[in-house]
């Protein structure tokens, strides 16, 4: 069984859902996709066993499928994982002095992230972006909007959380004016190619802790 799921099936989110409730919004958002299942693929190529899970161990995913511009959610340690491979296009909006000034921490100063991705991309690798995807608010998970306008009027792409409109841009930086306190958390994490990543580990010489984020 993959431990992939799809973007698409996040509508479904309720209003009230807390962060105990994840696993069921999983279940509930593969179940719902129906149509929209084939707008993002199914990574299938990733089958961590069941005791590495447990252990909240590194686990390898093969990124070689996933297009520019599309996002994949992984479950590392019962989490989604957003991962997203970014865009030329999609980067070159991370540095519009625009965007900064809607930001609340556009420069990561607060520790939410690995000092390995600590910079203007969030990433160890800029065409691809790792994040934990839990809203920093109550534990909602945001639904992907890679397109400006798309999920409402006039806003930046990133990702939106429906349950009380938190809001954060293709770094997983949050919106000033929301009520999500904090950036996304980027989990550790390296390549070991290219397109393969090992969630859950860090590079060689780092020591990064997630626990150590001051909000999950
Ligand atoms: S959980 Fe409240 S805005 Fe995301």
């Amino acid at each position: 069984m993959s431990d992939a799921t799809h973007e698409a099936g996040e509508p479904a989110v309720r209003t009230d859902i807390q962060r105990r409730d994840f696993l069921y919004i999983a279940t509930g958002a593969m179940a719902a996709t129906g149509t929209l299942a084939a707008v993002w693929p199914f990574i299938d190529q990733m089958n961590p066993t069941s005791s590495a899970l447990a252990a909240g161990g590194p686990m390898s995913v093969d990124l070689s499928s996933v297009a520019p511009g599309q996002q994949i959610i992984v479950r590392w340690r019962s989490m989604p994982i957003f991962i997203v491979h970014r865009t030329p296009a999609m980067l070159a909006t991370l540095r519009e002095p625009s965007l900064l000034d809607m930001l609340r921490d556009p420069q990561s100063e607060e520790t939410q992230q690995p000092p390995y991705a600590r910079n203007w991309s969030r990433s160890e690798k800029p065409d691809y972006l790792v994040l934990v995807g839990i809203c920093t608010h109550l534990g909602c998970i945001p639904t992907f909007s890679p397109v400006a306008g798309s999920l409402i009027a006039s806003e930046p792409s990133g990702w939106l959380c429906h349950c009380h409109g938190s809001k954060y841009d293709l770094a997983g930086r949050v919106f000033k004016g929301v009520p999500a306190p904090f950036n996304l958390p980027v989990p550790p994490y390296h390549f070991t190619r290219p397109t393969t990543l090992m969630l859950g580990e860090n590079p060689q010489g780092a020591s990064f802790d997630l626990g150590s984020v001051q909000q999950l």
